[in-house]
């Protein structure tokens, strides 16, 4: 019996493409061109399966133009680049990859922060350009970590590891809004007082955004959030592009409505919005919050495994829409 075609859309660990040789016959873009949509489908047609990432579009010309298509596995826990009602509708399979990486993004979260709030990046520029030439007592000065209150907009798992990390690690003050409360347990757990969203923007000191990116999320954090916060805070984006407003984020930057800002990802990435590369108050990094090798290797055997299972007859690890499972 002939394998499932299947088509890995972008470059990934040799090893994880060895395996899954194994079970399909592969194409893989292991020289990562970046695809237009139209070649997008042109290497999709005819797969039975996907292996994507978050910059994979799947959606509903895709899923029309490619009706071979039976399930995509996303190395990403977060699925915004899937229309996932048009995939329901389609009866495609839909799966990502959470859990693996929820440590690494919490590290990586309060790494941003810390290099925000401490100006680590502004300053090493500043160092590199010659022109320290003496110490001086406001030098670089930022804003203390330990003891403040730490915010954060989505309380996920990811959400939590930073909560933790603040709480257990810097003494801070936990204060959190979510679309659902935690239970008391988790809320412990944490040492995380859940607040309205008001509240989290006018209290935070620090502010971490952790949501997944919706059309209800778009543009959570604009210019009238912005103008709630402390004039003397920071926030940290390392959920997705679009959750905040970024050219009114450069404005706030500019105009010192609030004191910095980190942000990992961004409105058109890999395009970034030029005023915020002309404000020196922002660290900015190239969507790298997962960017470890022992947790992208195993988002990518996540991924593989979904596809393993799916078509071996065997239940998913991670389905977004099992109800396409229920009319198999
Ligand atoms: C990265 O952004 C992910 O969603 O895994």
């Amino acid at each position: 019996m002939s394998k499932p075609k299947i088509l890995i859309a972008r470059a990934v660990f040799p090893e994880v493409i060895a395996r899954l040789e194994q079970h399909f016959d592969v194409e893989s873009n292991q020289d990562d061109h970046t695809w237009s949509k139209a070649e997008l489908i042109a290497h999709l047609q005819g797969k039975a399966g996907a292996f994507t990432t978050g910059g994979d579009r799947i959606d509903s010309d895709v899923l029309a133009a490619c009706p071979e298509l039976k399930m995509c596995a996303n190395m990403a826990v977060g699925y915004n680049n899937f229309d996932l009602d048009a995939m329901t509708a389609a009866g495609v399979l839909a799966t990502n990859a959470p859990d693996v990486l929820t440590e690494t993004t919490a590290d990586f979260g309060f790494a941003l922060l810390m290099a925000t709030a401490r100006r680590i990046t502004e300053s090493e520029h500043f160092l590199r350009a010659g022109k320290w030439t003496k110490w001086r007592y406001d030098m670089f000065a930022g804003a203390d970590i330990h003891g403040a209150t730490l915010g954060i907009l989505g309380m996920g798992r990811i959400g939590q590891g930073i909560a933790k990390r603040g709480a257990l690690g810097f003494g801070m003050k936990v204060i959190y809004h979510n679309r659902s409360r935690l239970d008391a347990a988790l809320e412990a757990e944490c040492q995380a007082r859940y607040v309205d969203k008001e509240e989290l923007l006018k209290t935070a000191d620090h502010l971490v955004l952790v949501l997944p990116y919706s059309p209800a999320s778009h543009h959570a954090i604009g210019a009238s959030e912005l103008a709630l916060m402390k004039p003397t805070a920071t926030l940290v984006n390392i959920a997705r592009g679009g959750i905040v407003d970024d050219a009114a984020l450069a404005a706030a930057l500019r105009n010192r409505t609030i004191a910095a800002a980190g942000l990992d990802v961004f409105e058109g990435e890999p395009s970034v919005h030029p005023d915020l590369l002309s404000v020196p108050n922002v660290v900015l990094t190239p969507h790298i919050a997962s960017a470890t090798m022992p947790t992208r290797l195993a988002m990518a055997s996540l991924a593989a495994d979904n596809l393993i299972a799916f078509f071996t007859g065997n239940k998913p690890l991670t389905p977004l829409n099992a109800a396409v499972l229920a009319i198999k």
